[in-house]
């Protein structure tokens, strides 16, 4: 069955690279995330839904898993128990040496989130009265320990480690949605974490924009040995990563570790496609693409007074970007536009809020406000 740690995978890498460098390798491997026999079970009227049933995993350091499943499965109510969104009803959880149990506080949580945990989901979650690098410094902004300088110099860097620092300041409605999706990943590393915590993040991507994504998660993994675990149902993904689970009925049926040759063809692969891809972008360069209609984030239909309730924590936005400011009047261009999609406000922010709100009795506003804002 499980067939972990055999010779693959980051705590090797680490050791070789150690032994290469003449010293001598670390002989036992620091797990970021250790679930033991976890159970979760929902309460939905008066029956009991057992989401996971059992759930034993070790990831290690480095470590990058690819979660896949049937639907139903307990994929995404995992990430949410590792994500210490939601807690187990029963069994043992450590994410980053904390352990979590039944009465651990909020607060304990929420600084957990802030602090080691990056997520990120398949809607884009970005808040749409926000430009990119407002949403990237906003869960340091909940976080309130860094000086503004300092938020903004770690959002510059976070989006231009994901390509964007030539679209820092526009509006999510005018950012591509693979674009958005790097926002969220900028987002999700600006407080540099220790596992990233991803639920179907190419799920609404084309082909191009997946490649980019998985080709920066990648290099976060390889570069910053951040951890991660990512659910995804693309089974063309799954040789990224250095194992895969598969969850069936809230029980892991099988683990297989991906042989390192399999995951560096998989990355040759990927960046034999982009290449080609940019000859073809060069090519077709000059013959015009398509042009976005530009909205107010408030006439959506999708827009969420969850924004303006975190809008009003933060503080005065830099002259100029406080205020949205319409576009200037349609050009002649304009008139043979291709309609952008509005990003669809985050039904994980609003899941996030509503499993806050179950204990906002108890817990301080900031805490659950917390949840919602790191779950982008
Ligand atoms: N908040 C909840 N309340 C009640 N039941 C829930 C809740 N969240 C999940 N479940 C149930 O738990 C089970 C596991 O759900 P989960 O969302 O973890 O599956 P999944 O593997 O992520 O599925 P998918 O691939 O469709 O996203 C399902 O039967 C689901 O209906
Ligand atoms: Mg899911």
């Amino acid at each position: 069955m499980d067939d972990v740690e055999k010779g693959h995978g980051p705590a090797v890498l680490a050791g070789d690279a150690a032994a290469a460098a003449g010293e001598e390798a670390e002989s036992v491997p620091t797990a970021d995330v250790e679930l033991l026999n976890i159970h979760k079970t929902y309460l939905l009227g008066l029956e009991g839904v057992a989401a996971l049933r059992g759930v034993s995993l070790r990831i290690e350091h480095g470590e990058w898993v690819i979660v896949y499943g049937t639907s139903g499965g307990g994929k995404t109510s995992l990430l949410n128990i590792i994500g210490t969104i939601d807690k187990p009803t029963k069994g043992e959880l450590r994410v980053c040496d904390v352990l979590i149990q039944p009465n651990t506080p909020d607060d304990t949580l929420a600084n957990i989130r802030l602090e080691k945990l990056g997520f990120v989901f398949q809607t884009f979650n970005l808040l749409p009265t926000l430009n990119a690098i407002e949403n990237v410094e906003l869960p340091m902004v909940m976080h309130g320990q860094l000086s503004r300088q300092e938020r903004r110099q770690r959002a510059e860097y976070s989006l231009e480690k994901v390509g964007l620092g030539h679209r820092m300041f526009h509006y999510p409605h005018k950012l591509s949605g693979g674009e958005q999706q790097r926002v969220t990943i900028a987002r999700a590393i600006a407080n540099s974490p220790k596992v990233l915590l991803l639920d179907e993040p190419t799920g609404d991507l084309d082909t191009v924009n997946t490649r980019r994504v998985m080709a920066l998660l990648h290099n976060l993994n390889r570069e910053q040995k951040m951890t991660m675990i990512m659910v995804t149902h693309d089974v063309s993904l799954k040789h990224f990563a250095h194992r895969v689970v598969y969850m069936r009925d809230g029980k892991v049926a099988r683990i297989e570790t991906v042989p390192d040759a399999q995951r560096n063809k998989a990355w040759a692969d990927l960046q034999a496609e982009a290449a080609a891809n940019k000859t073809i972008a060069e090519e077709a360069q000059g013959s015009g693409g398509p042009i976005t209609v530009f909205k107010d984030p408030r006439e959506y239909a999708t827009y969420s007074k969850q924004s303006d309730a975190i809008l009003s924590l933060l503080p005065p936005l830099p002259i100029g970007s406080a205020n949205y400011s319409m576009p200037p009047a349609a050009s002649k261009q304009q008139s043979l536009l291709s309609v952008q999609v509005p990003p669809a406000m985050p039904s994980a922010l609003a899941s996030a809020t509503a499993a806050a709100a179950v204990s906002a009795a108890t817990a301080p506003p900031l805490a659950a406000l917390s949840i919602a804002t790191n779950v982008v």
